[in-house]
């Protein structure tokens, strides 16, 4: 017969409430609020592990070869990016407590830690280049491994030799089923068509083109590079989203009120919640630092505040998404379309 469950032991309880080891205790010299830092990292990896947990799933989802968008499989994926944005917004808040700790408090046990340090949590790294955050786009390149262990660099390693979310976004977009033959473009209007360019795009361009005023003009030129290029990505292209695929969330933005593009519109707001939510911990975490040591370098032996600034400027990660917006244009003026298309776009398919 099966024993019976009991919540201690479901939850391991043993293992977790006896995992906190001040070294102020073993140097005995009592620092109070060294309890409070441990806890709150512990609490930390163990949202990270969650994240992964999500990030994994959806990661599995979005890599089959046709990812149904009929099926409640987007819905899913959906559903569980939401929850990592609920989740980092809980990291983002507990900031608030970790700051009940005074810069007086931290120094009590501080030099009792060296070189610990957060730089060295490869589950918070490893997570960045799951989600698509490339090697070359770090501040610091080889730097930001040089405290990890061997076995925690070749973890973060593999992860970036691998599938990432946003790779997987651009293999997505690049399959939407639009702009082929189906539809019925004869009567739509056209100025200024480019040769192997489909209709809509040059239609857009130009509605685009008139919509800028004087000193944005250069963005056509912008607009060129990111939605007419036919060059495949290459590293040095330094993008991860074509320009079919960025095509095809621009497409998603400008006709969500679509029904047919509801979820994937909300797919993409969801990663650039992930963004803003992970960019808004990187600002408060480096605020907390600054109020806490100050100008001083950190326990991991960076620059402190200034390495922290220039990691959360640059790593964005879904920031191709987040730029797409300099190339909207107002309702209004949007090409209607073909009234075959828009029935695909809609809950009825005749
Ligand atoms: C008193 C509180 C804290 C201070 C003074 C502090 C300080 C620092 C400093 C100075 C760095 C830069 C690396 C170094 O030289 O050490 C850093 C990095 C980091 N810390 Fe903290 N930290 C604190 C709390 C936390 C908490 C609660 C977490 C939660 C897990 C955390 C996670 C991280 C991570 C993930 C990095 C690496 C960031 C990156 O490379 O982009 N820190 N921290």
């Amino acid at each position: 017969m099966a024993t019976e469950v009991h919540y201690h032991d479901y939850l391991q309880l043993d293992k977790i409430l006896n995992a906190q080891f001040p070294e102020s205790d073993k140097q005995k010299l009592p620092a109070h609020d060294e309890m409070l830092f441990i806890v709150i990292h512990q609490v930390y990896e163990l949202w990270f592990k969650q994240l992964h947990y999500e990030s994994d799933s959806v990661v599995e989802i979005m890599k089959k070869p046709a990812l149904n968008d009929n099926s409640p499989e987007l819905q899913t994926v959906v559903h569980r990016l939401n929850r990592m944005v609920i989740i980092l917004r809980v990291l983002v808040h507990q900031i608030d407590i970790m700051e009940t700790m005074t810069p007086m408090d931290f120094l009590d046990f501080r030099d009792m830690l060296r070189p610990a340090s957060g730089f060295q949590s490869w589950q918070f790294k490893e997570l960045e280049a799951k989600l698509g955050l490339k090697f070359e786009q770090r501040h610091g390149k080889e730097y930001y491994t040089a405290q990890l262990r061997k076995e925690h660099v070749a973890v973060i390693k593999e992860a970036e030799g691998s599938m990432s979310l946003l790779d997987l976004l651009n293999v997505w977009l690049e399959r939407m089923p639009f702009f082929n033959e189906e539809e019925n473009w004869e009567n739509f209007s056209v100025h200024n068509k480019v040769e192997g360019i489909h209709s809509f795009w040059t239609e857009y361009r130009y509605q685009y083109a008139n919509s800028l005023a004087e000193a944005e003009k250069n963005n056509l030129q912008f607009f060129d590079e990111i939605f007419l290029n036919q060059q495949p990505i290459t590293s040095s292209r330094q993008q991860s989203l074509s320009s079919a695929s960025s095509r095809s969330a621009l497409f998603i933005m400008l006709y969500r009120g679509y029904p047919m593009l509801q979820l994937p519109f909300q797919l993409l707001n969801a990663l650039l919640e992930i963004d803003e939510q992970l960019s808004l911990w990187r600002y408060r975490h480096m605020n907390m630092v600054h109020r806490m040591i100050g100008t001083r370098i950190g326990t991991g032996g960076s620059t402190g505040k200034d390495y922290l600034k220039a990691a959360a400027d640059k790593h964005y990660i879904f920031k191709e998404i987040a730029q797409l917006n300099s190339f909207l244009i107002e309702r209004r003026k949007l090409p209607a379309l073909p009234s075959d298309m828009e029935k695909r776009l809609g809950f009825v398919h005749l």
